[in-house]
């Protein structure tokens, strides 16, 4: 469910950060996953839905069926940790909240997926207020679907301070504003063209009784 541009950002990350092992907050329909098998070493995908256990198919994806919270809690207990943890389940602000404050505890790099859905970004945003920790929110552009802003993809390092330059931490990046002024306007002309459409119907219509006239 990611687009070329999420995809690359996600490749570019495995491979920088040299990612063996991956915590998956998110089955969907496991594309991901698979292709998450195919580049590390191991994976643990979590979902509340039964479709999650297809990933048993996979030989070295461990999955788990239920909430990502109690995944998380029992992942902590275990003492378990992973070089990423791609965070795509609930998107509603305090699910994002949540999940992130408990990935953070046992992962070294946090991905979030759909970061320009704008609850997602309130619950990652008030995330990282409490982590206190170097993130970007813009590191791929999301886009307009289904009348609202979707996709993009947000890095969070829980163990690199806010001030560890060389890359400034940003939650409000140009990209997003930019995009959040693209739906007011995308908004705005689905209201206004009403109008538009009927005049352009009736121009229709007079040049088809025009035609047949002739
Ligand atoms: C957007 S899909 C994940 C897509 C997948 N990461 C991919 O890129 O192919 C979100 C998934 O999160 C699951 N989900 C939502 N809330 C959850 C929760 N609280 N605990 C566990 N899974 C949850 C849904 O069942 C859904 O399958």
């Amino acid at each position: 469910m990611m687009s070329l541009e999420e995809r690359l950002v996600l490749s570019g990350v495995l491979t920088a950060a040299d990612c063996r092992t991956v915590l998956e907050l998110g089955y969907g329909e496991g594309g991901c996953t698979r292709w998450l098998s195919h580049h590390c070493d191991s994976v643990v995908t979590v979902d509340l839905d039964a479709s999650v256990n297809n990933a048993f198919a996979l030989w070295n994806v461990v999955p788990m069926q239920m909430t990502t919270q109690r995944a998380l809690e029992q992942l902590a207990k275990q003492e378990d940790r992973f070089d990423l943890a791609i965070v795509d389940a609930g998107h509603d602000a305090d699910s994002v909240l949540s999940d992130v404050l408990g990935a953070a505890k046992i992962a070294n790099v946090l991905l979030l997926h759909d970061i320009f859905y704008p609850p997602t970004r309130r619950g990652a945003m008030q995330a990282v207020s409490q982590l206190n920790c170097w993130h970007n929110f813009d590191v791929a552009t999301g886009y307009f679907k289904d009348d609202v802003l979707w996709g993009g993809i947000g890095i969070i390092c829980p163990n690199l301070a806010v001030d560890d330059e060389p890359l400034s931490s940003s939650t409000l990046g140009n990209d997003y504003i930019r995009r959040l002024f693209e739906v007011r306007k995308q908004r705005h002309l689905f209201k206004a063209p009403k109008w538009l459409v009927r005049f352009t119907q009736l121009l229709a219509k007079v040049w088809d009784d025009a035609s047949d006239a002739r």
